[in-house]
């Protein structure tokens, strides 16, 4: 019989906590981009609100480290996470019910610079997952930062049945990086569950006209390539914007908005 040490049996109990916590959560998507500002978050928060409005126990989890955004878009800035009686991460609790876990609420100074690099991140986001309380879930939303750096690639290589979500903004500067972005996810052979184009129009708010603002056919050929669905064309909408910004994202504040409905609509296919 070899000797077991304190960090095997540390290890095997992460695991064994590992394998609790995803078994307790239904379907879990991974919304991410090789390009940075396309939307992930906004479509991350939306698509999480639009399930909660239907009644489903939903969670969201930020893995940006460095540029968390989830908690401004849910108005939670101000919100902290603490240890349960158990020593687990309690999530934040959204006011329509989203469980909520982010760096952002454990940070004392809440504009301190999170300066860490593979290992530390690794382990961080492998503990967002082991030691939080989620709960039972039957959606897990997890908005990533841009590019196929630690953060993804841990969530997918920790969650084995987290299902990537990709974004694009249908513009040539974001498909380039979007196409890298499949070809990581052909690597570590997790094809994506589809493709979400945000922002490539936009209705005029005063007179009603649709304008293209980048090429509509664009994010319809990058997913045929990649050979997965375009799922959501989604319009960029100040209303959108402005909801996200202000923390109520706009599926839960105005649910009839055209936005809100195409978010609705891709939910509905998640
Ligand atoms: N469809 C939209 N209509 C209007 N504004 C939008 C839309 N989608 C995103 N935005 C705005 O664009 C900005 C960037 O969006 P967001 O933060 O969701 O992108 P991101 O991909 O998560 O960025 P990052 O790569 O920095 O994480 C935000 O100010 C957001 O409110
Ligand atoms: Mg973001």
């Amino acid at each position: 019989m070899s000797l077991v040490t304190i960090g095997d049996l540390e290890q095997s109990r992460r695991r064994r906590d590992l394998a609790e916590t995803l078994g307790g959560i239904g379907r879990k998507y991974l919304v991410m981009s090789g390009k940075g500002g396309v939307g992930k978050t906004t479509v991350a928060v939306n698509l999480a609100a639009a399930k909660a409005a239907e009644g489903y126990a939903v969670g969201l989890l930020d893995v940006d480290l460095h540029g968390p955004s989830v908690a401004l878009a849910l108005g939670l800035e101000d919100a902290d996470m603490a240890l349960g009686a158990d020593e687990k991460l309690v999530p934040m609790v959204s006011e329509f019910g989203l469980k909520v876990v982010t760096i952002q609420g454990l940070l004392k100074n809440r504009d301190e610079a999170v300066i860490w690099r593979g290992p530390k991140k690794i382990r961080a986001i492998r503990q967002f997952f082991s030691e939080a309380a989620w709960g039972k879930l039957d959606y897990l939303f997890i908005d990533s930062p841009p590019g196929t750096g630690d953060e993804p690639l841990t969530v997918l290589q920790t969650v084995p049945d987290a299902r990537p979500l990709m974004v694009t903004s249908g513009s040539r500067l974001a498909a380039g990086d979007v196409a890298k972005a499949f070809n990581f996810l052909k690597l570590l052979e997790r094809p994506a569950a589809g493709l979400v184009d945000n922002q490539s129009w936009y209705i005029c708010p005063k007179c009603g006209l649709e304008t293209d603002l980048h090429d509509r056919q664009a994010a319809g050929r990058l997913a045929e390539r990649a050979g997965v669905p375009l799922l959501a064309s989604l319009p960029l909408d100040l209303a959108a914007g402005r909801a996200t910004e202000e923390g109520r994202p706009l599926v839960w504040s105005q649910p009839e908005h055209l936005f809100s409905k195409r978010i609705k609509e891709l939910a509905a296919v998640l």
